[in-house]
């Protein structure tokens, strides 16, 4: 079967208003920020997918694992007819999922969603040319203002993985996980992917490549804002910086200006210093107990948590009380 025509939450004019106020709250603010779905054009989501295979960077490798020796589990617990994925990206993991609830019979549905029009297209034509009985409704949204748009009914399994949740600020995942329980029925559940709290020398290496693949998807939202929005940003000359936060427990990207700079975007001059940083990403990593708690704040229990072989990355299924 062939995919669904994708279903359009975001259309260009509304991304573009987003953008724009993203960059204009960010680039006025001190310290100035930018959020980092903004990463994701074509070129970004392909840089995305080179770090995957990247020798340090383990999350996706460790998730994969987790999610090859637990997949059949999964299916056999939630027994899900739908499976919708938040931020789905190019939804290869996934795979383990589709398979192990399809050999079990139950799957009619699969529903990812993402900002990015070019990976939902790609993955939607994948999947759906390798999972003929499967429905595959690619939804264009934003998982933190979309998720009333999700399908209703039907013993549902939402996917959130990756450790995207950790690209959310506290309060924000508060938001995020009271929005999906609010998508969700008691009884549906949640599949949650979070990276761990492990040994800094483990993580800021896999936020800070050897071969610079990183530095360029760093660099890469400042060329998304020269091309949508006429910017002036010269990426070459901002520094990437990946730096461990030990109190929250998360690491920050950062792009450092290498010389003062002057930005003309939109109505505004922004300017730099030498040495200033702009911080585009900060990635939570997770204690057990903490997700635990996040889940149960939102409506849902945290049934079980699994990790891979090195203990690297959790897998959480959670249910919808
Ligand atoms: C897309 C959330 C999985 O935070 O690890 C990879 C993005 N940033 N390298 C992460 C990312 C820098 C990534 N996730």
């Amino acid at each position: 079967m062939t995919a669904e025509p994708l279903e359009i939450h975001l259309e260009e004019r509304d991304l573009d208003r987003s953008l724009r106020d993203d960059v204009r709250a960010g680039l006025t603010a001190d310290p100035k920020w930018l959020p980092p779905k903004w990463f994701y054009d074509a070129r970004g989501s392909e840089l995305f997918e080179e770090i995957t295979r990247l020798p340090e960077y383990y999350p996706t490798r460790a998730e994969r694992a987790a999610l090859g020796r637990h997949a059949s589990r999964i299916a056999a617990v939630t027994g899900a007819k739908t499976l919708i994925e938040l931020g789905s990206g190019s939804s290869e993991k996934t795979r383990l999922l589709l398979d192990a609830l399809s050999g079990q019979g139950t799957l009619g549905t699969f529903v990812p969603l993402d900002v990015s029009v070019s990976a939902l297209r790609q993955s939607t034509a994948a999947i759906a040319a390798d999972y003929p009985h499967l429905r595959v409704r690619g939804i264009v949204g934003d998982f933190t203002r979309h998720l009333d748009r999700l399908p209703a009914g039907g013993r549902r399994l939402v996917a959130f993985l990756g450790g995207t949740i950790g690209n959310l600020l506290p309060a924000e995942r508060a938001t995020f996980l009271a929005a999906t329980r609010a998508a969700l029925e008691a009884g549906d559940w949640l599949l949650l992917g979070t990276d761990l709290v492990k040994d800094p020398g483990i993580i800021v290496p896999a936020y800070d490549d050897a071969a610079g693949v990183t530095t360029e998807f760093n660099r890469n939202v400042l060329r998304v804002i020269n091309r949508e929005l006429g910017a002036d940003f010269v990426p070459d000359d901002f520094r990437h910086v990946a730096v461990w936060d030990a109190e929250r427990e998360w690491i920050e990207m950062r792009l450092r200006a290498q010389r003062p700079m002057r930005v003309r975007v939109l109505d505004l001059t922004v300017d730099f210093a030498e040495g200033e940083e702009l911080r585009t990403e900060v990635s939570a990593k997770f204690r057990p107990e903490g997700v635990a708690t996040e889940l149960a704040a939102a409506g849902f229990t945290a049934e079980e948590l699994w990790t891979d072989p090195d203990g690297l990355f959790g897998l959480t299924l959670a249910r919808a009380i």
